[in-house]
């Protein structure tokens, strides 16, 4: 059986024939075939939506990702004025929050990882964390149930980290003056951008929520959502971000802004004081580092779980000499199983690793894998009673990728959690704030008030970052220099999305928008379920599926951007079909 790296060549000219022959009749499409004469079937069904649907684009250079292309924008335009990756990843997370307030923010948090062309790596942790006051059972009503507290309104926000962390990765490896990756931010909150589609919809879908607080009038002036095409300004957000400027993050965590966000806390009942802010630290922390195949996989070390859970599932799936193809009944059991176990020791065993020693080295180790694969049989689910779960769906975050000309690499989520975060909203300093602890076991061992469960490794206490599922990914090709950033929004369905699309690159040889277009699957231990994207698959899988004994139901997905290098220089980005994004070459 030809390797994997020897079989790409001819998977690439099948993919392309594959693409080609999407609008043939499917009675007399020719099958896709790999070079061992498999099926290639990821576009099994007809009735799958995102067939050649992923925004695409090419660059000889350099290469932007994000969800928002006026922030994109701002990326490129730092890496043509000299700037580094490091440099236009910082200028772009500003931008998203200001032209993206539902995900970027100032208020929130996230993860940067780097690869710098010279081999350097550094994972920046700007997460955010439990304020001194909070307490473990904070969230939960006389009868000991949780309530929606930790969603929306005062008390579901966590100390911001985004300011901080944006600011250590630049003075650690960026290369412009700190004013000049602030500076195009400043620029769009001060002159105001044109509102599109996408921005008014976001607004309309949470005018509920974001009106209970204080950013009614700024957002929906005259009742309504600021309208597409309208020119929209926010002072009070420019005026912040010329303290940052200024000041860098002090900027944010003493003075004016901090002292507005702990007003603003005071009039809701939250618990984030000045002390909070001002004893807010980001943290560098180093990668992890994992083998696939001949690739090597940089990931997000705890507080995300992303990478732990990535690296255990790649290592598990490896020890398969081949994978099964997409859109095959095994493709989806292999997948199935790894991910249920993987999902399982995230949901039990991960939390901040400064409060509690975490099983990272057992659960990324090569013997580890062969022990969980032993464990799946070939022919049959195994079913997971009584396993708690973690997770829910669609926590709001946003991913963004840069590469530049030299080769340097830079995967960045952030997130305020929900769709503008908790609601609330600094009105003197012109951002929302997070409702990230609901990340928090609000109730270890037992389902919250969403039928998630979480184990005492996330239980909340004071000065405590909360689990994460964000995985900002950059995989190493055999020659060591970086081949794929990924990352995803989606709460704990973007680390079972960044693995799909890992592998149906390094593993499957498919190009970058299939890789992202692809139907994905997701399993997260409990409930125990294997969840499908509707119209993904074909009717006989899942009826074979089923007969193996897996409960299946369609579900969602995390919504993706990626960087993959092109064979012959530069670099290919694109954003998922799913959900809005884009991708700037140069
Ligand atoms: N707030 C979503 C996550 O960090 O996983």
């Amino acid at each position: 059986m030809p390797s994997p790296s020897l079989a790409r060549p001819a998977l690439a000219v099948l993919l392309t024939l594959a693409t080609a022959c999407a609008t043939v009749p499917s009675a007399v499409r020719p099958v896709p075939r790999d070079a061992d004469n498999r099926e290639l079937r990821e576009f099994a069904t007809a009735t799958w939506a995102w067939r050649d649907g992923a925004r695409v684009a090419g660059g000889d250079s350099a290469m932007v990702t994000a969800n928002e292309p006026l922030a994109a924008r701002v990326g490129l335009d730092v890496l043509r004025a000299g700037g580094n990756a490091v440099d236009a990843a910082v200028a772009v997370g500003f931008a998203l929050a200001v032209t993206y307030p539902e995900a970027g923010n100032l208020g929130g948090g996230g993860f940067m990882l780097v690869r710098m062309a010279d081999g350097r790596t550094a994972a920046f942790d700007f997460r955010e964390m439990a304020p001194a006051a909070a307490t473990r059972e904070m969230f939960l009503d006389a009868n000991g149930e949780p309530t929606d507290a930790s969603r929306v309104g005062h008390r579901a926000s966590g100390v911001p980290g985004s300011v901080a962390g944006l600011h250590l990765a630049h003075g650690r490896l960026g290369r412009l003056p700190w004013p000049a990756v602030v500076g195009p931010a400043i620029a769009l909150a001060r002159d105001g951008f044109e509102v599109d589609s996408t921005m008014e919809a976001a607004l309309a879908g949470s005018q509920r929520l974001i009106c209970r607080f204080a950013g009614c009038p700024v957002f929906f002036p005259e009742g309504r959502p600021a309208a597409r095409g309208t020119r929209f300004r926010q002072p009070a957000l420019a005026a912040t971000l010329e303290r940052i400027a200024a000041q860098g993050a002090d900027g944010f965590y003493r003075g004016p802004t901090a002292e507005a966000i702990a007003a603003e806390m005071r009039r809701g009942g939250g618990l984030i004081t000045t002390a909070d802010l001002a004893a807010y630290r980001a943290a560098e922390r180093r990668p992890l580092a994992g083998r696939y195949r001949d690739r090597t996989i940089l990931t997000m070390p705890p507080v995300s779980s992303g990478g732990v859970t990535l690296l255990e599932a790649l290592n598990v799936l490896e020890t398969w000499p081949r994978l099964a193809p997409p859109g095959t009944t095994a493709h989806a059991h292999q997948l199935g199983a790894v991910l249920q176990r993987a999902y399982l020791d995230r949901n039990l065993r991960l939390g901040d690793p400064e409060a509690t020693p975490l099983p990272v080295d057992e659960l990324t180790s090569k013997a580890y894998a062969r022990r969980l694969r032993a464990t799946i049989p070939e022919d049959r689910a195994t079913p997971i009673a009584d396993i708690p779960s973690v997770l829910r769906d669609g926590p709001e975050t946003t991913h963004f990728n840069v590469v530049d000309a030299e080769g340097n690499a830079v995967a960045t989520t952030t997130t305020i959690n929900d769709l503008f975060g908790s609601g609330v909203y600094v009105a003197e300093a012109g951002f929302f704030l997070n409702d990230e602890m609901d990340d928090f076991a609000a109730r270890p061992g037992r389902p919250n008030g969403f039928g998630l469960v979480q184990g005492e490794a996330n239980a909340i206490a004071p000065g405590k970052r909360m689990l994460s599922s964000m995985t900002p990914t950059i995989v190493l090709g055999a020659d060591g220099r970086p081949e794929l950033l990924v990352g995803a929004r989606g709460g704990g369905l973007i680390i079972s999305a960044v693995l799909q699309i890992v592998l149906n690159v390094v593993e499957h040889g498919m190009p970058l928008t299939r890789a992202i277009a692809a139907p994905r699957w997701h399993h997260q231990a409990w409930p125990d379920t294997l969840r499908y994207e509707a119209g993904g698959v074909a009717p006989d899988v899942l009826a074979e599926l089923q007969r193996m004994g897996w409960a299946v139901r369609a579900g969602g997905t995390g919504r993706a951007t990626a960087i993959q290098r092109r064979p012959g220089g530069g670099w290919w980005g694109a954003a998922d079909p799913r959900r809005d994004g884009v991708a700037m070459g140069w």
